[in-house]
């Protein structure tokens, strides 16, 4: 079954007829709140919302093992996630949507990692590729689907937060390579592929990051406000063609 972690803004999916939700305990501690199950459009999915149902739970505070540990035991076969980002690059401005393709990792102090001594044999994964190509593939085909335009690649930095970045912070990241910047790509991506779940992220741009566009003197929260209202709307239906096509 697909699962679906929702960002922020999206703590629940338009369409989806609740069948029931489960708390989960996991080894790793509480998950952000219960899996919802459902049928969107008569196809199963279940529903996870990253920052807690009311949205209480900041990026650094999320229980990102225990969230994916309680998808898979679930029954959750590939995982895609929602995430609101800053757009570094001058294409990727607030309003697009982008499918991103790598990662670069900024976090600090976040559990991430499933291996942490014990009588487990420690396994280095594989991650020269941090998102699914399969998933990204149909991800980008729903889009198609649903006639909404995305950006087929990118990388996405992930930094600290819950502050918003420095515009010398953003330069920085500009020259390593970044293209968006969020604050939860990492560690999620790298646990669901030490769990072998596939995993892709519809990143979608809320704002100018830091030192950019309209952000040049400071990152106007109206904006943000109005952007992940008027783009959530079509990252559900990217994701409910995603769900129907199977
Ligand atoms: N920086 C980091 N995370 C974000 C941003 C940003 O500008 N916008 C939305 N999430």
């Amino acid at each position: 079954m697909l699962a679906i972690i929702g960002g922020s803004g999206l703590t629940q999916l338009a369409n989806l007829e609740v069948t029931h939700r489960r708390a989960v305990r996991t080894p790793y501690g509480e998950p952000s709140g219960a899996v919802t199950f459902g049928t969107l459009r008569g196809r199963e999915v279940m529903f996870l919302a990253r920052h807690g149902y009311g949205h209480t739970i900041p990026p650094h505070e999320v229980n990102y093992r225990a969230n994916l540990w309680a998808l898979k035991a679930e029954g959750a076969e590939e995982v895609v996630s929602v995430a609101s980002v800053g757009g570094i690059r001058g294409e990727l401005g607030p309003g697009t949507l982008a499918i991103p393709d790598q990662i670069l990792d900024y976090t600090w102090g976040r559990r991430s990692t499933y291996f942490e001594g014990g009588d487990v044999p420690v396994k280095h994964v594989d991650f020269t590729e941090p998102f699914t190509e399969s998933v990204r593939a149909r991800l980008l085909a729903a889009a198609r689907a649903a006639g909404e335009v995305v950006f087929d690649g990118g990388v996405y930095a992930t930094t600290q937060g819950p502050r918003l970045e420095t515009r010398a912070e953003i330069d920085r990241l500009e020259r390593d390579g970044a293209d968006m910047v969020g604050m939860t790509a990492m560690p999620e991506a790298a646990l669901a592929r030490e769990l072998e779940l596939p995993y892709a992220t519809l990143a979608v741009v809320v704002n100018h990051a830091a030192g950019r566009g309209d952000s040049a003197r400071a990152i106007p929260f109206a904006t943000i406000e109005r952007m992940l209202h008027e783009t959530l709307a079509r990252a559900r239906r990217i994701i409910e063609a995603l769900v129907v096509a199977g």
